[in-house]
């Protein structure tokens, strides 16, 4: 069965999302609402999406629309119709009974239904017709969100439903995980009880939502907007809706059915508009006091808000057994809800799965938890564990696993998919190496790098790893959400607080000297970037002498923002790479003025897409849909390359002084017109100096060591400058960037 063209009825969130993604493949898709000009505003929300749904907003034409009454005969030429309409099961089945009586013979029906099981979708299709209908639950936003679940019925016709499978995981790039008909399936059934616990538990122990969120996140692998903090983002409203369909789905002996109960703060907040982010606020809330933007947190007591107290637990990488131990209420809290969650998720195998392991990976990519139930367990360690809980009544899975107390009862990961992925092959390879920020395995022939520090940010650690590694080809890759959020600036700033310049200045050189070494050594390198690669990680990245892209990432040079220049070779790379367009063969300034502008505004690009025309990427970098196959894809390009050589040195001819000037004179007019304050102008000057190539004239030759030397002294000049560090600080409280 081959999918050529899709249609996809109901244009809200999901539809939407789905379309974009088809497109982002592109598949030709129709997306049907009940009017026209709804789905056409949908058609435009997608192109104006930010972050976008589209990896190339080009294609957008990939997307047709139309209405149900007028349009619907496209379905006839469909060989996939996903229905995405709103939650409501008679309407669901007034489009089944159209689509199968329109649909050409064989085509696939899917349903995205978040809660209403199959049996009850497909009651009134025929046994020829249920053969064809399954639920594809995708999660929102469709494009970012690994997980896909197909849900199958005993009346699948298997082959079909893996061909789909198949479809969604190399096209549209999606982890699709094949699920039997249960209620909340895989993802939402443990995801949703491990909200309910986690809140439930804050309530019980009287913790602050700012505490439970401080321990219900990053210190347990899971996103850092906790549990309150995601009841806010999903819709306290929408939450209400989930819990009211498990409450009536699952059997009123289910664990889940004590957690699920309404809680009178929750219905209050709905009652008033505090639905979330989209209405009023919810848990947290925005206020205004003197102008100025004041988060707020609800005491789950008094019902009151008041300023937002940061909880910091200083835990920067998951640490189980540490939290757990822990002889605060913090640890007493966080043993609470992950025993919980293992014990559930545990209780539901091998009911509805007997692949635990698929738990663990719905986690993993529906949640973006960095660790499942399972290998939170494993982590903790089975003795640990069982000396420690008191009950498991009724958990084969757990009473097995108390008899053997087989340690080394997980076995092998992503069994889901046949794509020979990173997180299968590592527990195969040797780990050869390891540090705080960085680990290095070798495996076959080669060595594979992998960052380990929070958003993967680079110190002199990470370096260490990366030209240690480079005595055998190289793949720089990682599992986390972001390839490198850059050099981590919190390490630089310890250094500059002492006022130990030295230091950051040897920081730097090391990070010049290991670029050059991934560029130059005599085995080729290859980067897989996914998520942030900015700064620092871009520098990574493009001194890697091969990439394979994901399609989701953002990349770019952002040094200036917090008042810095890139110095790790990244203008001197991106000065090279637009030395060799043919703009640039005619006009010696070209590059440099281009690239003036790139660096000068810290442009980033969301796709590989974007990121070629500005040369942060090249044609011949692979683009890849499915984060799974970024691995094999190396691989692939390290067989390919086996008779590797470094390429040459680069040489630079620049124009010097002339050249500087015409960037000041963008500078002064940037700053007369206010879109540039005074350091801006400082920052830009650093950058004017280093693409002009400092002290030079057009017919000098420069070295790569000649840029790296420019690259470096404006750096240092501008890290001692008391605007710089204002910058760096900002940022590092707030996240946001400061204008001075
Ligand atoms: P939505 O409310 O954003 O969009 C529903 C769309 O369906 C609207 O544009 C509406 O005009 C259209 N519609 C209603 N009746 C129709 C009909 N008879 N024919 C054609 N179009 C019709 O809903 P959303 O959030 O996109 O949800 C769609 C489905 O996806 C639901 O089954 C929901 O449970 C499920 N889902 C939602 C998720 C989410 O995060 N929003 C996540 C996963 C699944």
């Amino acid at each position: 069965m081959e999918i050529k063209r899709v249609v996809v009825i109901g244009s809200g969130t999901m539809g939407s999302g789905i379309a974009a993604q088809l497109c982002n493949a592109n598949i030709p898709v129709t997306l049907l609402d009940l009017k026209t000009e709804i789905s056409q505003k949908a058609k435009d929300k997608i192109f104006n999406s930010r972050p976008p749904l589209l990896i190339d907003r080009s294609k957008i034409d990939n997307i047709k629309v139309g209405n149900i009454l007028d349009d619907f005969n496209v379905v006839k030429d469909a060989d996939w119709i996903v229905e995405a309409v709103v939650e409501r099961i008679d309407i669901k089945h007034n489009i089944y009974e159209k689509i199968f009586k329109t649909r050409k013979n064989g085509a696939i029906v899917s349903s995205n239904t978040s809660s209403i099981p199959i049996k009850i979708l497909s009651q009134n299709l025929s046994d020829e017709e249920k053969k064809d209908f399954c639920i594809t639950h995708f999660f929102n936003p469709v494009r970012y969100m690994g997980l896909l679940e197909i849900v199958k019925s005993e009346n699948n016709d298997l082959n079909k439903i893996n061909s789909l499978k198949v479809f969604c995981e190399n096209l549209l790039g999606k982890g699709a995980i094949i699920c039997n008909d249960t209620p909340g399936f895989l993802g939402n059934r443990v995801g949703v009880y491990a909200m309910q616990v986690a809140m439930t538990e804050a309530f019980r122990m009287k913790l602050s939502i700012e505490e439970a969120d401080a321990v219900f996140g990053r210190p347990m692998g899971i996103p850092k907007t906790g549990v309150f903090g995601l009841y806010d983002l999903i819709g306290i409203d929408l939450m209400e809706d989930v819990l009211k369909s498990f409450i009536k789905e699952l059997p009123k002996n289910d664990e889940f059915q004590k957690v699920a109960q309404e809680i009178p703060l929750i219905k209050k907040l709905i009652e008033t508009g505090y639905t979330g982010r989209k209405g009023k606020g919810g848990f947290y809330r925005m206020n205004k006091a003197e102008g100025k933007k004041i988060l707020e947190a609800i005491n789950l007591e008094t019902e009151k808000y008041s300023i937002s107290k940061k909880i910091d637990l200083k835990i920067d990488k998951v640490d189980l057994k540490n939290l757990i131990n822990r002889k605060d209420k913090y640890g007493e809290y966080a043993w609470s809800v992950i025993s919980k969650i293992i014990i559930y998720a545990s209780s539901l195998v091998p009911g509805i799965t007997d692949k635990f392991n698929d738990i663990d990976e719905a986690m993993r990519l529906g949640f973006n938890w960095v660790k499942g139930p399972f290998e939170m367990l494993k982590e903790i360690g089975v003795k640990n564990f069982f000396e420690r809980i008191d009950s498991f009544k009724n958990n084969k899975f757990l009473e097995n696993l108390s008899k053997s107390k087989n340690e080394n009862f997980y076995g092998e990961r992503q069994l889901y998919t046949n794509i020979e992925t990173l997180g299968k092959i590592k527990p195969k390879a040797i780990n050869v190496d390891k540090n705080k920020s960085a680990e290095i395995y070798k495996f076959e022939d080669f060595n594979i790098v992998e960052f380990t520090t929070k958003a993967n940010t680079l110190d002199y650690n990470s370096m260490d790893c990366l030209k240690k590694a480079t005595d055998k080809p190289l793949i720089i890759i990682n599992e986390s959400m972001q390839f490198s959020a850059g050099v981590n600036l919190s390490y630089t700033m310890d250094f500059v607080d002492k006022g130990d310049f030295k230091s950051v200045e040897k920081f730097i050189k090391y990070f010049q000297e290991t670029c050059k070494h991934l560029k130059y050594s005599k085995h080729p390198v290859v980067s897989a970037p996914s998520g942030l690669t900015l700064g620092g990680g871009f520098e990574v990245l493009v001194q890697s002498n091969f990439v394979a892209s994901h399609t989701n990432i953002i990349v770019g040079l952002v040094e200036t923002i917090v008042g810095l220049v890139p110095a790790g070779g990244g203008c001197k790379e991106m000065l090279w790479r637009w030395s060799q367009s043919n703009e640039a063969k005619k006009d010696p300034d070209y590059a440099s003025l281009k690239v003036f502008d790139i660096i000068g505004y810290a442009k980033t690009a969301t796709s590989p897409v974007e990121a070629e025309p500005l040369k942060y990427l090249k044609p011949e970098d692979k683009k890849i849909m499915n984060r799974n196959s970024l691995f094999i894809e190396c691989k692939k390009i390290l067989e390919e390359n086996s008779n590797f050589k470094a390429p040459n040195e680069c040489k630079f001819k620049l124009s010097g002084k002339p050249l500087k000037e015409k960037m000041i004179k963008i500078l002064e007019k940037l700053y007369n017109e206010k879109i540039i304050l005074d350091h801006g102008v400082k920052v830009g000057k650093e950058l004017a100096n280093i693409l002009s190539g400092g002290d030079t004239s057009i017919d000098k030759t420069l070295s790569e060591d000649d840029l790296f030397k420019l690259e470096l002294e404006s750096f240092m000049r501008l890290i001692e400058t008391k605007q710089t560090q204002e910058r760096i600080k900002h940022t590092l409280a707030t996240g946001k960037p400061l204008v001075n």
